[in-house]
């Protein structure tokens, strides 16, 4: 019973920050994603009666830190009376560093598990599932630009727009490449109790999302870039009035907003976003990609650049 899937990273424009309810891992706010095309992670799920654990590979090498989550996340496909399983992930771009890794990896494991075991459940069913083991990871069963909503005891997805119908490019800054000091399940908890700015995060959310919507719909570049800009720092700001504060920016993450407020003063339809890492991510619009990675690379700070177009959701890709 052995399937391999593959998908694909997303980036949040209105972001994912808070959970309402943590032991089902619930978000506290709707938030909409694009969903990337040219950075993937491929996992494959072998369940092997033989086996007297579940084993994990991550890049070619045995990862027991994850294991708990990994398995959690299986036992929710699978049910908790399944064989052990043999699991398989490959990333091609830099894991643990703010770039949404988790996503694309419990897309593709839930895809994958569900796969090999033959039960073909529909992609919102998989979604939620995903979401269980990591919240953004729901949005990358879809596709294009994802609007993901609280709806009822569980989340709903959408797909606002189609990848080929408004066909932005990213281009991310990588700024350096360890894993994060806190990951975002335990900052998400920190904010929760501690940061004053928490309950107007939430509040305004709703009206940040109308926004996002109306910009998708109209393909209004200037109106993704300004609520895209605001929702992102009004979420750094929630994490830095936090106790302890959590600052995930290096002196590079800011030497790239400068950079990319350069470009827009030069006319360039470009904007940033920041997740919970020191990567910024440069969305525009495809002519202006090569301006804006050749800016990035001369950045102080910056090690490498991946770029991407945006695709589609996480997809089953053989089946023993
Ligand atoms: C800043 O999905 O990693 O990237 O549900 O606790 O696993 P858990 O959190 P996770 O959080 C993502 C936070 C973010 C914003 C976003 O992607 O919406």
């Amino acid at each position: 019973m052995r399937a391999t899937a593959k998908a694909q990273p997303n980036i949040a424009l209105i972001k994912y920050w808070g959970k309402r309810d943590t032991p089902r891992n619930l978000p506290a706010v709707g938030s909409v994603s694009i969903t990337l095309a040219d950075l993937t992670t491929t996992t494959c799920v072998d369940f092997d009666d033989a086996l007297r654990g579940d084993v994990l590979s991550v890049n070619g090498v045995d990862n027991v830190e994850m294991m708990p989550r990994v398995a959690r996340c299986l036992d929710t496909v699978a049910g908790n009376e399944r064989a052990y399983a043999r699991i398989r992930s490959d990333s091609n771009f830099p894991i643990a560093a703010g770039l949404a890794s988790s996503a694309s990896a419990f897309a593709a494991l839930v895809v994958a598990a569900d796969a090999a075991l033959g039960h073909n459940h529909d992609t919102l069913y998989l979604a939620q599932l995903a979401g269980r083991a990591s919240g953004s990871a729901a949005r990358s069963l879809y596709g294009g630009y994802v609007e993901l909503s609280n709806a009822g005891d569980d989340v709903a997805l959408t797909q606002l727009c189609r990848p080929e119908d408004w066909p932005l490019r990213v281009v991310v800054a990588i700024t350096a490449s360890g894993p994060k000091a806190v990951g975002s399940t335990e900052a998400m908890e920190i904010s929760l109790k501690t940061s004053p700015f928490f309950g107007r995060w939430v509040e305004q959310q709703d009206a940040d999302l109308a926004d996002v919507r109306a910009a998708v719909a109209n393909k209004d570049f200037a109106q993704l870039a300004s609520i895209a800009e605001h929702n992102c720092l009004k979420m750094h700001s929630v994490m830095w009035g936090s106790r302890p504060p959590m600052v995930y920016w290096n002196s590079a993450t800011l030497a790239c907003m400068q950079t990319i407020r350069d470009l827009q003063s030069r006319g360039l339809a470009v904007f940033f976003t920041i997740d919970a890492g020191p990567q910024l991510k440069a969305v525009c619009e495809p002519d202006h990609e090569a301006e804006v990675r050749a800016a990035l690379s001369a950045t102080p700070g910056v090690e490498e650049i991946l770029c991407s177009g945006l695709g589609h959701g996480a997809t089953q890709l053989d089946h023993d």
